[in-house]
């Protein structure tokens, strides 16, 4: 079984400081190296993944490796650190932008790409996204694929066809299939009303969702690749609701937005992705 992923996407919250103290309270959840008390998250084959703003991945990529070096990271879990955004080209006159190679410099080693903010608010487009993903297995950084249906879409009944329109953009061209391991992408599933909303999908909810984006990596990909790449759920997750959104069928992983922010909720999540990769 491929390991189940647990990811916090800290979108514009915290800044390198901010980066640094969310690192040392995390840490101290596990208590340095002794065995762990009753009731404390235990991080099992769990992967554990953080996107800070791009501004904060440096400091945070430099205190993992002090807390880690001076032994006070104790039992914490391995933390793959990513970047919320990517921009197609590797450097230019983009003022503002940042491109993989700037992220992969400054310890990314993931990519989120077509989240459903900057499909909503910035407007980006497949096409966009497809850029994206190229560029990020150009750098070596692993994207993490977005999708996922806003709420007049699934009330219309087009949930299937609005997630095999964004899977197959990035499946589609034949130089990105190639790339495309389960240890170099993942898909994440944000219906866009649960995010931030409050509103969690059911675990049916997900499981449906889920199946349709698994039907199409298989159909895309082999029944080898296409059914051990991790599909996430995102979207209102909370230690309450990730025991039963991980007990889904198909549901490899969390991508948790405001529940990440707290390092002891953060920490409940990584031991509820440990209990169902156990
Ligand atoms: P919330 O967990 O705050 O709903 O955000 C989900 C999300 O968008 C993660 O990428």
């Amino acid at each position: 079984m491929t390991a189940v992923i647990v990811a916090g996407n800290w979108k514009m919250n915290l800044g390198p400081r901010d980066a640094e103290l969310f690192l040392d309270a995390f840490a101290a959840v596990f208590g340095g190296s002794g065995e762990p008390a009753d009731g404390q998250a235990r991080p099992g084959g769990c992967r554990v993944a953080l996107f800070p703003p791009a501004v904060s991945l440096d400091a945070a990529r430099r205190r993992k490796a002090q807390l880690e070096e001076s032994g006070a990271w104790g039992r914490a879990p391995a933390l793959e650190l990513g970047v919320q955004q990517i921009h197609a080209e590797a450097d230019g006159a983009f003022t503002g932008e940042t491109s993989a190679e700037q992220a992969s410099q400054a310890g990314a080693t993931l990519a989120l790409v077509g989240h459903s903010e900057r499909r909503t608010i910035f407007h980006e487009t497949d096409d966009m996204v497809v850029r994206r993903v190229q560029a990020a297995f150009r750098a070596g950084l692993a994207p993490m694929l977005c999708v996922g249906e806003q709420l007049e879409e699934r009330k219309a009944g087009r949930l299937e066809a609005v997630l095999l329109r964004q899977l197959e953009a990035v499946l589609s061209p034949p130089e990105l299939r190639a790339g495309i391991r389960p240890e170099t992408f993942s898909v994440a599933y944000e219906p866009v009303w649960a995010i931030g909303t409050g509103e969690t999908a059911t675990p049916d909810d997900a499981a449906e969702a889920h199946a349709i984006l698994r039907g199409c990596l298989v159909d895309r990909l082999g029944e080898e690749i296409g059914a051990a790449i991790p599909i996430l759920y995102g979207g209102s997750v909370k230690p309450a609701n990730a025991d039963e959104l991980l007990a889904a069928p198909e549901v490899g992983g969390l991508l948790v937005g405001g529940a990440s922010l707290d390092p002891g909720d953060f920490a409940a999540l990584v031991g509820a992705g440990g209990r169902a990769g156990s």
